[in-house]
């Protein structure tokens, strides 16, 4: 690529309406607070409200991404939208949100990378932005994961939530946007990790500890890849936005990389692990606070198994 590509413009997010705390579920698995905070972290999570899913969460991610950014929904040029649990399996979630937001005749897809899925679609953005093809971009994750997951399996319930991200990436042109990025996907591991469809008989099932191993192996091993190859160091990383998945793999991965606690963000205690809407769900906690000049790296990895990872300028 040639300079950064994909200038964040605006950012917005939306959480399930409901909120779920630790004490809730003890009331439904048998479990304890204190097991899911040693184990993983999490505090509390939000689930869906009676009408909301997966594409209430992405409308409202995106119209708060084009109002912070400023921008009309027939602005854009393109909407891709990272998920894994649309509602029906047609139309897409991004057809959708197109409709919503007033941008008819925009093209829009949804992208399947799990939890992998933003950082997928990140890539895909930069480079049709790069290419010329669009100049806006709405690219949100948006996920509503209580639809695939059984609520009485404990060791999946308590982890995994709903909500969206959504960002406007401009073509830019300046000194600010995606600079690299990294794919990957091994289906040989595929069996750690999968789900049916929303509303379906196959409840997410998956090899935690499998995944947890990837997990901390991977996150480092994407971030230093990034780093040495854009010679750059890890000083000049603002903030590593890791998928939020467990806050055990986010506290592993940064003893690896030795990298002070505040520059990783964490919001799995609140939010649980959203899927494709984590890494966006973050942005908007630390948009204002962006350093010009500095880096992001945003990691992701799921199902698949999937991973990817996005080096940003900012
Ligand atoms: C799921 C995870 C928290 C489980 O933690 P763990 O330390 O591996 O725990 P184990 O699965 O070995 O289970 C230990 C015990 O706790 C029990 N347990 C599982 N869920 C429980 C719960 N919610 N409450 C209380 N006990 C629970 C298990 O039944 C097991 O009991 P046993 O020893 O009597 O069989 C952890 O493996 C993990 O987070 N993995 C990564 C998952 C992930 O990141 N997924 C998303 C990728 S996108």
């Amino acid at each position: 690529m040639n300079g950064p590509v994909g200038k964040i413009i605006g950012v917005g997010s939306a959480l399930g309406g409901r909120v779920v705390t630790n004490a809730d579920l003890e009331g439904i698995i048998e479990t304890d607070n204190q097991w899911i905070v040693d184990r993983t972290g999490i505090e509390e999570r939000r689930f869906v409200a009676e009408g909301e899913d997966c594409v209430t969460l992405a409308v409202d991610a995106s119209r708060e991404a084009l109002a912070n950014a400023g921008a009309d929904g027939s602005s854009v040029d393109l909407i891709l939208c990272a998920t894994s649990t649309a509602p029906e399996s047609m139309p897409s979630v991004a057809c959708l949100v197109g409709e919503a937001i007033g941008a008819p005749g925009v093209g829009a897809m949804d992208l399947a990378a799990a939890c992998a899925g933003f950082s997928y679609g990140a890539s895909v953005a930069s480079s049709m932005l790069a290419s010329g093809a669009a100049n806006r971009v709405l690219l949100i994750g948006a996920d509503a994961m209580t639809e695939v997951v059984d609520e009485k399996e404990r060791s999946t319930s308590v982890l995994f939530a709903d909500g969206a991200g959504a960002v406007v990436l401009d073509r830019g042109g300046g000194e600010s946007g995606f600079v690299d990025h990294i794919l990957g996907a091994d289906g040989r591991m595929a069996p750690l990790l999968r789900a049916g469809h929303p509303g379906g008989e196959q409840k997410l099932y998956q090899n935690g500890r499998e995944v947890f191993k990837f997990a901390v192996r991977i996150i480092p091993e994407m971030v230093e890849k990034l780093v040495a190859r854009n010679g750059i160091t890890l000083e000049d990383v603002q903030y590593i936005v890791p998928h939020q998945a467990n806050a055990r793999i986010i506290q592993a991965a940064a003893r690896k990389l030795d990298l002070p606690e505040d520059r990783i963000v964490v919001n799995v205690d609140r939010f649980g692990n959203t899927s494709a809407a984590s890494i966006p769900l973050s942005y908007p906690e630390i948009f204002e606070k962006l350093d010009p000049g500095r880096y992001v790296i945003t990691v992701g990895f799921g199902s698949g198994l999937t991973w990817a990872a996005n080096l940003y300028r900012v």
